[in-house]
């Protein structure tokens, strides 16, 4: 089984590469300043383009979008959400999954029962809005509506696609005070990826395989 990994170099993109090399899967982990092995900006199309190049004609089993950034924690509604900062989060946490998605298509379509699994977060879902952070809320909205929608025209070359809220994890994002360890999420996540078929495409669940109100 050979999967890819975003952003595998700290928090849960490093978690999910050692939980899947535990299991013997071959892992391509990929991040910002290649010391993963392999260097992958999700924001730059030049890197998914060299990416691909790479990995021509080697299948994939399981690309995970795990790569984000949340910019704009603690912003002021009246002098904060800067137009720069829009765009850099929506280029890393919405473009980006779609340009890594349509760069390794090729090699999704060579493996039987590919999967992708978009990291989300429960703070893109519609029906939760406690206000602020609204840049991170609406870029993770857009990643889950980009694969829900993904999830319908690529059920026919046979590949699944779930969306997933990894948990409040302690990582450099969620901070020291967060629910569960990175261990935690790779654990349950890794069991939600093992799940995911064309029977249930298109799902948004949690990391403890809660179905997630969209
Ligand atoms: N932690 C949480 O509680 C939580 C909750 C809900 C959702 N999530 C989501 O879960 C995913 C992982 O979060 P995390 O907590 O592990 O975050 P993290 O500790 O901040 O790590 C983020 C990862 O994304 C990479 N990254 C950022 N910008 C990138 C870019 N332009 N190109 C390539 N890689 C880039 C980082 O690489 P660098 O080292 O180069 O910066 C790092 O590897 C994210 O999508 C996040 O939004 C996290």
């Amino acid at each position: 089984m050979h999967v890819m990994i975003t952003g595998a170099n700290r928090g849960v993109g490093l978690a999910l590469s050692e939980t899947y090399k535990a299991r013997g899967a071959q892992v391509t982990g990929t991040s910002r300043d290649g010391s993963t092995g392999l260097a992958l900006d999700v924001a730059d199309p030049a890197s998914h383009r060299a990416l691909a190049a790479r990995l021509e004609g080697q299948a994939v089993d399981l690309l995970v979008c795990n790569a984000g950034v949340y910019l704009d924690k603690g912003q002021s509604l009246a002098e904060g959400y800067a137009p720069g900062m829009w765009a850099e989060s929506f280029a890393v946490n919405v473009t980006g999954v779609f340009l890594g998605v349509q760069a390794l298509l090729p090699n999704l379509r060579m493996s039987e029962g590919a999967r992708i699994a978009i990291i989300s977060s429960q703070m893109g879902s519609d029906t939760r809005a406690p206000g602020g952070s609204y840049i991170y809320r609406a870029s993770k909205a857009a990643a889950l509506n980009l694969g829900r929608n993904l999830a319908t025209d690529l059920r026919e070359m046979g590949i699944a696609v779930g969306i997933y809220h990894p948990g409040w994890v302690r990582t450099d994002m969620g901070g020291s005070s967060a629910e569960i360890t990175v261990d935690e999420a790779a654990a349950g996540l890794s069991a939600r990826f093992d799940a995911l078929s064309l029977a249930s495409t298109g799902e948004f669940l949690t990391w403890d395989g809660r179905v997630h109100p969209f």
